[in-house]
């Protein structure tokens, strides 16, 4: 391709200002020397003087996203704006359009996924998503290319920063959760509605995404069980939101880290899958991936173990991957699936069966990951 390929960004927020920034910048060194110039044709925001405020050009600048999408003086869209709509009706429009996409919204992906690689199937256009796993740790190519000779059997990771970032200080300071979350979300590092993540929820999103690359299946994030059995038996509460300090002391105590781990893999049953705080050894590379960091563990034959970590979080790191997202598309590449066969699905995921688990004085069940 010679003729430039026109991006337009819409959101410049964490991420979408990094994105915009380099490609300001440094656009012509993200060139890849056989593929097109990427050029910046136009940037969506809802509040257009705050942007120019922060330095992107006016002339780039709108509040009108859906003209983007339509304009046919774009070629490529970058969806960061986040969430459920609009996003995912300008999604699928562009890609309806011919028009590639990246994206680094793990819950359209995650909630859509199916119809959106359907439309880019029909219409032979790339849609690239990076990005909504494990931030700029670079792991669904490496999954659906470079491991694309496996037979995957099983996936799991640490793949929520705000939440590792909760049970690590928990842990390290010996402060209960409440307290830690209210630092956190002064810090930066969790939201004012902190559900998405501490519930589990933005976890099992990416496990969707991990787990339609890795076994070739979308499942119903919904049907991903998110909470531990408490005292009795019964479900605790979801994602990290029970986790007691008193837990953390006694699992440490037996060399363990309380994370929590998104899990995977084939069974006979259908793919079982879960976002559980789990009790992992403080002896592996899992219990000692603190704080932001991310790490992602893929098991399959004949590769064996294979492990992506590194940031999972943040705007300049997530520029990362969907800057090479812009990269792969000036190169012709295709979708972020990349040769394999069509997903099936989606269908509801199985609860997993843990043998091995740790009981907290909380009454609580972890499952013990060695
Ligand atoms: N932040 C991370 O570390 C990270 C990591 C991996 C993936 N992601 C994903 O990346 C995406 C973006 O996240 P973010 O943290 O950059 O979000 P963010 O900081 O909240 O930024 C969102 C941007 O989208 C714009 N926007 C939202 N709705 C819009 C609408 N209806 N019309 C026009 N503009 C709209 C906002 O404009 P205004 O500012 O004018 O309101 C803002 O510029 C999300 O899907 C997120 O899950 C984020």
């Amino acid at each position: 391709m010679t003729t430039p390929m026109r991006v337009a960004v819409l959101g410049a927020g964490s991420v979408g200002r990094e994105v915009v920034r380099a490609l300001l910048e440094r656009g012509d060194d993200l060139r890849a020397a056989d593929g097109s110039a990427i050029v910046l044709v136009g940037v969506a925001v809802r509040d257009v003087a705050r942007a120019a405020a922060a330095g992107i050009p006016e002339a780039l600048l709108t509040d009108a996203p859906a003209h983007l999408v339509a304009d046919p003086d774009t070629d490529v869209i970058v969806e960061l704006m986040g969430g459920d709509e609009p996003a995912y009706t300008f999604i699928a429009a562009a890609l309806g359009a011919g028009k590639p996409v990246v994206t680094a919204n793990k819950h359209v992906i995650a909630h859509h996924g199916a119809e959106l690689e359907a439309i880019a199937r029909r219409v032979g256009t790339p849609l690239r998503f990076e990005a909504a796993v494990g931030g700029g740790i670079p792991v669904l190519g490496p999954i659906a290319g470079d491991l694309a000779a496996n037979r995957l059997e099983a996936v799991r990771g640490i793949v929520n920063g705000t939440t590792n970032v909760i049970l690590t200080a928990m842990r390290r300071d010996a402060r209960p959760y409440a307290d830690v979350l209210a630092d956190a979300q002064v810090a930066g590092y969790a939201e004012a509605d902190p559900a998405g993540d501490v519930e589990g929820h933005d976890a099992a999103n990416k496990l969707v995404i991990l787990v339609r690359l890795a076994f070739g299946q979308w499942i119903e994030p919904a049907s991903i069980r998110l909470a531990p059995s408490a005292a009795g038996g019964g479900p605790g509460l979801p994602g990290i939101t029970g986790v007691t300090l008193p837990d953390i002391e006694a699992a440490g105590e037996q060399g363990f880290a309380i994370k929590l781990v998104a899990t995977a893999s084939r069974t006979n049953r259908g793919i079982a899958a879960a976002v559980m705080p789990s009790a992992v050894s403080l002896e592996s590379a899992l219990g000692r991936t603190d704080g932001v960091l991310n790490r992602i563990e893929v098991e399959g034959s004949p590769i064996g173990s294979v492990a992506f970590s590194g940031p999972g979080a943040g705007g300049a790191e997530t520029s990362s991957a969907v800057l090479a997202d812009l990269i792969a598309i000036a190169r012709q590449g295709g979708s972020t699936w990349a040769g394999l066969g069509p997903a099936s699905g989606p269908d509801a995921a199985v609860a997993p069966q843990h043998e091995d688990v740790f009981v907290g004085p909380s009454g609580a069940r972890y499952p013990v990951i060695r």
